[in-house]
Order: structure tokens, then sequence, then C-alpha cells
């Protein structure tokens, strides 16, 4: 059987999401927006390069809810982006409105789908979603960890004039100022980064880490990253759809782990047909733990100021 992703929002994040999706032929995909055209133009641009791509992947762009009913997964892209001197927090109220109006549709047409957020301010939008979803929190999760680990790693790769391929990496936290990149989880070939580079090279790669979003939108100027963002969500979407077990970092909703309950936070998930199929507690060092709860209080101050 044919899986189906719908896509909220077919802005920069979305449609580009779209595009990875069908071309690697993991999904049929709807693509929704409020905005009249625009889904239904960048749909049918992109069905009309699948035979090209020679890929099968259905794309439909519409206004409809209809129209994404019984999603296997829905990612919620809908929102307003960041322009330069603002902070993801600063699209708080705004993309709430947005995602009180997105949610209650998708649940209603598609009440099994997984459901991937992604706008920002991330985690508290992803607690927003699995309170107005009701879904369990297996099947809510937030899409920062895939994309801040991968732009650790390709500065890791720079540095080190290694492959991407060889580097793996570890960010936890909120998707925000106080993430926490994991120096002594992120590896070379399997070699601890802290055994290749100095103390002052990592934090330097782990402060670029930390703005690499506002890097992005300095350049832009009109809006925030996107290539990385929706490869990020499309990692996400294949480890669910192809049950592959992987573990990513993803903002999970906590009952207790890492001593944090009741709010998503990045940590390591394992992802698979049914969500998140198991929260992974590492061992953090005292040091660790504490950027960790920083990060996580956060994350408390926003959803205390939108009350979910
Ligand atoms: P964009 O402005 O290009 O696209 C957003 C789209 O959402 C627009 O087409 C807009 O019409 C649509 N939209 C607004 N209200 C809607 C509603 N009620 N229903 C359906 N669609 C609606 O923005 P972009 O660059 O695609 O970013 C989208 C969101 O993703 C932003 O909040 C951004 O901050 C966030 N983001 C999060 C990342 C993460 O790591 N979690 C990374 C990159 C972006
Ligand atoms: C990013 O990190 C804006 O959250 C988005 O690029």
């Amino acid at each position: 059987m044919r899986n189906k992703v719908t896509v909220v929002g077919s802005g920069n994040v979305g449609a580009t999401g779209a595009h990875w999706i069908a071309a690697k032929e993991l999904a049929d995909v709807v693509l929704i927006d409020i905005l009249d055209g625009v889904p239904q133009g960048k749909s049918l641009d992109l069905l009309e390069a699948m035979p090209i791509e020679k890929k099968d992947s259905h794309v439909l762009g519409t206004n409809d809810y209809a129209d994404t009913a019984n999603s296997d997964i829905v990612v919620i892209t809908a929102g307003v982006p960041r322009k330069p001197g603002m902070s993801r927090d600063d699209l708080l109220n705004t993309n709430h409105k947005i995602m009180s109006d997105v949610v209650s549709k998708v649940v209603k047409h598609s009440p099994h789908c997984i459901l991937i957020i992604v706008s920002n301010p991330l985690d508290a939008m992803a607690q927003a979603a699995y309170k107005l979803s009701g879904f369990p929190r297996e099947r809510v999760i937030g899409m920062a960890g895939v994309l801040d680990s991968s732009r650790f790693r390709t500065f890791i790769a720079d540095e080190l004039k290694v492959s991407v391929e060889n580097v793996t990496a570890f960010v936890l936290g909120g998707h925000g100022d106080t993430m926490v990149p994991l120096a002594r989880y992120s590896t070379v070939a399997g070699i601890p980064i802290t055994e290749l580079m100095d103390a002052a090279t990592i934090e330097r790669l782990v402060q670029r880490t930390r703005d690499g979003g506002a890097e992005i939108v300095k350049y832009l100027k009109t809006g925030s990253a996107y290539y990385a963002p929706s490869a990020a969500f499309t990692e996400m979407v294949e480890a669910i759809l192809k049950d592959k077990k992987k573990i990513l970092p993803c903002a999970a909703y906590l009952n207790g782990e890492y001593g944090i309950k009741g709010l998503f936070v990045g940590v390591p998930c394992k992802l698979g047909a049914k969500g998140i199929e198991q929260i992974l507690e590492i061992k953090l060092t005292s040091d660790e733990q504490a950027a960790l709860q920083k990060s996580a209080g956060a994350v408390k101050e926003l959803v205390a100021v939108i009350g979910v």
C-alpha cells in the first residue's frame, strides 16, 4: 500500500520537504496551505518533475483538509519564519494561533497519523500540538535535533577535512540559544571529537551550531533556513515509514526522563512505525545535565506564556 504524507504549509520548508519526499519516492504527498493557488502550483510543478526523476510519487496541492484524509504522517510547517533581529521565540503567539487552527483539522481527517512539528518556537509548538491533538506522546514529534546535529556535523567535517559520512553528532535540549551540542557523543569514524580537537575549537563549533539558524537568517534577510530543515524532517519521515528503528535526536514529551516531566525537549529517540518507540536515556556529566535543565527551563517559560 502507498504511504501518504501531508505537509501543512507550502512555504520554503514545506515545499522543499515535499520535494525531498517525492524525489525519494517515500510517499504520495499532499501539500496544504491557506494561500489559494500556491500549494496547487508548487505541487503540480513538482508532479511534473516525477517523469524526469523516474519516481511515481503523487503530489497534490490543496486548501481542503478533506484531501489530507488518512495520512500516515502529517508534517506541520505552517507559520511565520524569523526575520533578521527576531528570535524563534518572537514567533510564539502568532504560530500558536496557527497551530490551533491546523491541528484540529488535521486530527479530524487523520486521527491515526503521526505528527511531526516543525513550526517555531519548536518545542513550545510541539507541546501545543500534543495538547491540541490529544494524541499519545509517541505520535507527536518535534523536529530540531536532526537539523541542529546536521549543522554540527557539517562544521566538524569541515574543520577536520573529513567526509560528512564519517561524522555523527548529537544536539539535545530545546531548539534555541540554550541547545546542548554534546561533544562527548559526537564522533568521527567512532572517535569522539574530544580526541581530535582542542576545547577552544570545539567551543567555536558548538557556538556556531547554536547560532546556525541566525547565520542563515542574516544572509537571507527575508526568511530562515529551509534546505537542511526540510531534509531533517524527511529523514524522520523515512525512519517512520520504513520502520527503521533509527536513533535520532527529536523533541519528545518527557515523562520524567532526564529528570524532566511534562515538557517537550530534544532527546535521543528511536523512530519506527509507531513514531517514538523509545526514548534513550544516555549518561550525562553534571555539566551536560545542568545545560539540559537550563534548556528545558527556557522551553518551560515559553510553554507557560501560551498555557499549554
Ligand atoms: P514560509 O513563510 O516560507 O511558509 C510558511 C507557510 O505557512 C506559508 O505558505 C503560509 O501561508 C503557511 N500558513 C500560515 N498559516 C497557515 C495556516 N493556518 N494553515 C496552513 N498554512 C498556513 O516559512 P518557512 O520558512 O517555510 O518556515 C515555516 C516554519 O518553520 C516557521 O515557523 C519557521 O520558523 C519554522 N522552522 C523551524 C525549523 C526547525 O528546526 N524546527 C527550521 C526552519 C524553519
Ligand atoms: C533554524 O534553525 C529557523 O529554526 C530555524 O534555521
